[in-house]
């Protein structure tokens, strides 16, 4: 897919390394712009991004986001080795699912401290940067449980769902320097995490999408590369679903 011209531009795609993350690099990619991709492991990110590209156009970085030490340490890297990031996009997630009855604190902790913290620790680094040059995109990978919510996903729709407020309120503080904040929230796709699911709870997944089957990783890359594009603007402190029309806003 190469419907923007995106030459000239770094983005940063956190989850980078596999999944719809992957995806999303491979079309900014496409699309001309430069991409510092990260995982949990610095080695296989920067082996998949040798796969992708020469180290001119695409990058491997990779620490526990939930660190914040270590973050700001590879976002010092990436600047030093790639130059002035223009887009971040806040993509790394985990799922640890349980009966709430069942839930550790571990397994609470952990899910927010990745997938809430984590954004957190990428933007607390780069706002600054953003905001110093009037200019800058941020897109978070949400999730359709934080809007509706799931059993067994406690832990996972409060972080997901805590995406949803952190890009709300941020996109107002950050408004007046010209930097959109926006949120992506991916029905049921097509990965590793879906993979994962019993045939059973397959079936009735799909049977809850009007347009009845699973999204493909691009249908989210899709709405990334707009949210990313001159086009969008004017976009900021939105949600927009990317789900078969299994949730409508009003
Ligand atoms: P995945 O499991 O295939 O990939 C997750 C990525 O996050 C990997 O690159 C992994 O290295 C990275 N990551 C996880 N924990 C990390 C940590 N502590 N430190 C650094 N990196 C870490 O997942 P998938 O399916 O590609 O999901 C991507 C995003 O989309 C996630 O935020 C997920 O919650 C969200 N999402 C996925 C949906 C789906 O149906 N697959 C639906 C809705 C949202």
């Amino acid at each position: 897919m190469s419907t923007y011209d995106f030459t000239g531009r770094l983005a940063l795609v956190t989850g980078g390394n596999r999944g719809i993350g992957l995806d999303i690099v491979k079309s900014l990619l496409a699309c001309g712009a430069r991409v510092a991709l990260t995982g949990s492991d610095p080695e296989r990110s920067a082996a998949r991004a040798a796969e992708l590209g020469s180290e001119d156009t695409v990058r491997g970085y990779g620490c526990d986001i939930a660190d914040g030490e270590a973050v700001a340490e590879m976002i010092k890297q990436i600047r030093e080795e790639m130059g002035e990031v223009d887009f971040l996009i806040n993509n790394a997630g985990l799922t640890k699912d349980n009966l709430f009855m069942r839930m550790k604190a571990e397994e609470w902790s952990r899910v927010i401290d990745v997938n809430l913290g984590g954004a957190y620790n990428f933007c607390r680094v780069l706002a600054r940067p953003f905001m110093k040059k009037r200019e800058g995109r941020i897109v978070n990978i949400t999730s359709v449980v934080g809007q509706i919510g799931n059993a067994g996903q406690v832990n996972y729709s409060a972080s997901k769902a805590g995406l949803i407020g952190f890009t709300k309120s941020l996109a107002k503080e950050l408004a007046p320097r010209n930097i959109t904040v926006n949120a992506v929230a991916p029905g049921f796709i097509k990965t590793d995490m879906t993979d994962a699911l019993s045939d059973e709870v397959r079936e009735s997944l799909q049977a809850s999408i009007p347009l009845g089957y699973l999204g493909e990783a691009e249908d989210v890359s899709a709405a990334v590369l707009f949210l990313l594009s001159p086009g969008a603007r004017y976009i900021s402190g939105q949600v927009l679903g990317v789900n078969g029309g299994m949730v409508m806003q009003g």
